[in-house]
């Protein structure tokens, strides 16, 4: 944390507008924009002022309306703003008219990941993975922020504006590039490959960690295995897999785990294909911990984006357990009274479900239990047993009960 009579500028963080565009589809907008904010901190920006607009469609040109730009414009200079962020995906013409008219750089939401991305990358592989995904963003755009990218390949997104036959130039350049990066991912899967046949011959069961973004992958993953993997809040502070072997008393044998890249809403979709081999982790897997923020508001929303993204990678048939993390910070009237139960996930398969934190260890006794069942290959006399045992009480009384059913009853559906 910075000192409190620090500023944005001496912290070295951009000034941001944040913008958010409710189009009244099916999916619910978050109109906190705070999502969008902790995007923003996590790309090293600082949100100064937030927005929102209704719009039945996007306006092909400035994706809001004019008035809206001008609202828009009017809140930079007030704020002395030197980026605009938006919660959605704006086109390349978009963008790069909204640029004119604000006068700054202009980023939406898809562009934030990829930066974050960029900036957490650790191994090889990880750097290929988010490079393509940057070039492939970068193919159909010219952008502002990404100055480094513009030094590095030669004039992309200069401020003036490059002529028409440098664009050109470079985006032969960027797809030459693009080839180069895929030829050496292509060598990375091989060798992806190779080592995960050598694991089946050795029978190792694995586990990976899949879940939203922030949801506490890596503090499950390190109070599991005792190891310590980055934990932040921050969004994406993992990026890379990492996997550790680690002893299940309960079973009597040695699993691996595997923690991966959290997922978020509108993923963007280049960069799913990008990372498909560390992904393929999860794919590969006997079995999943799907780690969700049970103190989440919008935690059915995460779910969803989860189910959705595992079906996207090849995942959507892996066991799963759900791990209903951080369940300290639930209030006493929110705790359930059965620290397990079981929820149907999708497609009307049910999960086992078990509450813990990884923080105080709460629950981590059932959560190795459970994992164990599913080592031996008892999980699905688990789900039989509770199937046809009376349903255990709600926790709270009949005038307490919560209102979502998500967290507490034993035996509901997401649908
Ligand atoms: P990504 O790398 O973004 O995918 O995040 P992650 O899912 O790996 O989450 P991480 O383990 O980095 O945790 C995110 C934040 O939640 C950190 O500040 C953790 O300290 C906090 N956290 C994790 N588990 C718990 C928990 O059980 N209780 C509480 N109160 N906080 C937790």
């Amino acid at each position: 944390m910075s000192a409190s009579n620090s500023t944005p500028e001496s912290a070295g963080l951009a000034r941001a507008i944040l913008v958010g565009v409710d189009f009244g589809g099916p999916a619910p907008f978050d109109a906190t924009l705070d999502e969008l904010a902790l995007l923003a901190e996590s790309a090293g920006d600082v949100a100064v002022a937030r927005i929102v607009a209704r719009r039945k469609a996007p306006d092909p040109a400035l994706f809001v309306g004019s008035g809206k730009a001008d609202e828009i414009k009017a809140l930079v200079q007030g704020h002395q703003a030197e980026a605009v962020l938006f919660d959605q995906a704006l086109s390349p013409a978009q963008q790069r008219n909204l640029e004119q008219h604000l006068g700054v750089a202009v980023a939406d939401r898809t562009m934030l990941i990829l930066e974050i991305f960029a900036a957490r990358a650790q191994s090889h592989e990880g750097k290929l993975q988010v490079e393509l995904a940057q070039l492939q963003y970068l193919s159909t755009r010219l952008v502002r922020r990404w100055s480094h990218l513009e030094r590095q390949r030669g004039g992309i997104g200069t401020r003036g504006g490059p002529g028409e036959a440098q664009i050109e130039l470079d985006r032969r350049m960027i797809g030459e590039r693009i080839k180069a990066v895929k030829q050496r991912l292509e060598r990375v899967k091989r060798q992806r490959n190779t080592q995960r046949r050598s694991r089946e011959r050795n029978r190792t069961f694995r586990i990976s960690l899949v879940g939203y973004t922030n949801a506490g992958k890596s503090t499950l993953f390190n109070a599991l295995v005792n190891a310590h993997s980055y934990a932040a809040n921050q969004l994406f502070a993992t990026l890379d897999t990492t996997t550790r072997q680690f002893h299940l008393e309960d079973a009597n044998r040695s699993v691996s785990l595997s923690d991966t890249v959290g997922f978020i809403r509108d993923l963007p979709h280049k960069l799913v294909e990008a990372f498909e081999a560390t992904l393929q982790e999860a794919a590969d897997a006997d079995l999943l911990l799907h780690v969700v923020d049970a103190a989440s508001p919008v935690l059915a929303e995460q779910m969803a984006e989860v189910q959705r993204v595992l079906a996207e990678i090849g995942a959507a048939g892996v066991p799963q357990v759900l791990v209903f993390n951080k369940a300290d910070l639930l209030e006493v009237t929110q705790r359930p009274r059965v620290a397990s139960d079981t929820l149907e996930v999708d497609g009307g398969i049910r999960a086992p479900r078990v509450f813990a934190s990884a923080l105080t260890g709460e629950g981590l006794d059932d959560l190795r239990g459970v994992i164990a069942e599913a080592v031996a290959g008892t999980l699905a006399d688990r789900l039989n047993a509770i199937d046809s045992s009376p349903h255990p009480a709600s926790p709270g009384s009949s005038e307490d009960a919560p209102a979502d059913p998500l967290r507490y009853g034993t035996q509901h559906s997401l649908a």
